[in-house]
């Protein structure tokens, strides 16, 4: 089955009972494959991010589950959901940061028992047929995202992104890179400024290479050189993803995406946010309550392999940073284009039906 469906991006793969997760560690230089049979695996895969960007991580860890059921005792529901439970803290407590991982262990977790208890004869089955929904559900909600987010791009728009949101990060597609193959799509000439993305470089080594494969103008630049580009007026708009979006709108993404909202802020250019229901948590009251991950010094100190900062020097690796909601403009959902005041209307759009409106949705 093929599931990555943008201009041969395939970013994970459920084939013959395997995850198959393209390694996003070695691209651009090559497209290799990794095979996970087990769900320690997949865990040691989303930690080493062969597999990243929030809505990948989880989809992944859908399948992560599949594989940790396969070999559960079902002698009682209460050893069948210990196990489980195991399972699910060893997946979740690979990336802290991005609740998509959660949100589809849990999903998981409570189809299974479900399952159990209602008897099912083939519950790996079951397992995989939901983790097979999470998948081409994140899917269509790129699709819808792009489709709502798309109006905000105008012909000729010159936008910057930030870290990875395209569709190595998701099923396939991507969150703002998928509105910006959307206004493509829709005749729009656009322009992407890439942000290299220190220090892991999802920027330079893996959004380039997808705008590249897809024919859409990017130029490359280094995190520095936003606030230079804005002054000279050659950002028109910039589009971010998202790991986690507090209940009162506050955004955690990849470290520098404050920098730039406050870039924006301080240019009067709009800061958009697209992301997909599973990456909105309504239990996190607000954005200083996100668990903010620390990653290795070694990515700072090391480029390439070569040391490039004095044996003992003190870093300091935060992944994420969070930008606080008055500097968001709107946040792009497959449910609609959720504008401030965020607190009521992120609960809003938890409440409505999906909208086929030719016209974006806007909430608020
Ligand atoms: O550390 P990463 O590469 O997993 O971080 C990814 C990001 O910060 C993305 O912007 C975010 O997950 C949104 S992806 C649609």
């Amino acid at each position: 089955m093929w599931y990555g469906r943008t201009m041969g991006i395939k970013t994970l793969e459920w084939k013959k009972g395997k995850l198959y997760l393209l390694d996003q560690t070695k691209l651009p230089e090559e497209e290799t494959y990794v095979a996970c049979s087990t769900y320690q695996e997949v865990a040691q895969a989303i930690k080493n991010m062969i597999v990243r960007g929030a809505p990948a991580i989880g989809v992944a860890a859908g399948f992560g589950m599949v594989l940790g059921a396969r070999h559960a005792t079902r002698k009682s529901l209460d050893s069948f959901s210990k196990h489980l439970d195991q399972v699910a803290r060893s997946l979740i407590s690979t990336r802290p940061t991005a609740v998509n991982l959660i949100w589809a262990v849990e999903r998981m977790q409570k189809f299974a028992r479900q399952r159990v208890s209602e008897g099912s004869h083939d519950l790996e089955g079951d397992l995989e047929k939901e983790a097979l929904r999470i998948m081409e559900e994140d899917l269509q909600a790129c699709r819808e995202m792009g489709r709502q987010g798309q109006v905000f791009i105008p012909d000729g728009a010159s936008l910057l992104t930030h870290c990875n949101a395209g569709a190595l990060a998701t099923a396939g597609y991507g969150t703002a890179l998928g509105v910006i193959r959307a206004a493509r799509e829709a005749g729009k000439r656009v322009h992407v400024y890439v942000d290299e993305t220190r220090p892991f470089l999802q920027g330079s080594r893996l959004t380039a290479w997808e705008l590249m494969k897809d024919r859409i103008p990017c130029t490359l630049i280094t995190d520095n050189m936003a606030g230079w580009l804005m002054y000279q007026g050659k950002i028109h708009l910039v589009i971010t993803g998202a790991d986690r979006i507090a209940a009162n709108g506050d955004a955690a993404n990849k470290i520098g995406t404050y920098s730039l909202a406050l870039l924006c802020h301080a240019h009067r250019i709009p800061f958009y946010v697209a992301a997909p229901l599973s990456t909105i948590d309504l239990s996190t009251a607000k954005g200083d309550r996100i668990p903010i991950e620390q990653r290795s010094p070694a990515e700072i100190i090391n480029i390439l392999g070569r040391r490039i900062a004095p044996e003992g020097v003190k870093v300091l690796n935060p992944a994420f940073d969070v930008t606080p909601h008055r500097f968001i403009s709107a946040i792009i959902t497959e449910r609609g284009i959720v504008q401030k005041p965020y607190r009521s209307n992120l609960k809003k759009v938890f409440q409505r039906a999906g909208t086929r409106d030719d016209d974006p949705t806007l909430i608020g």
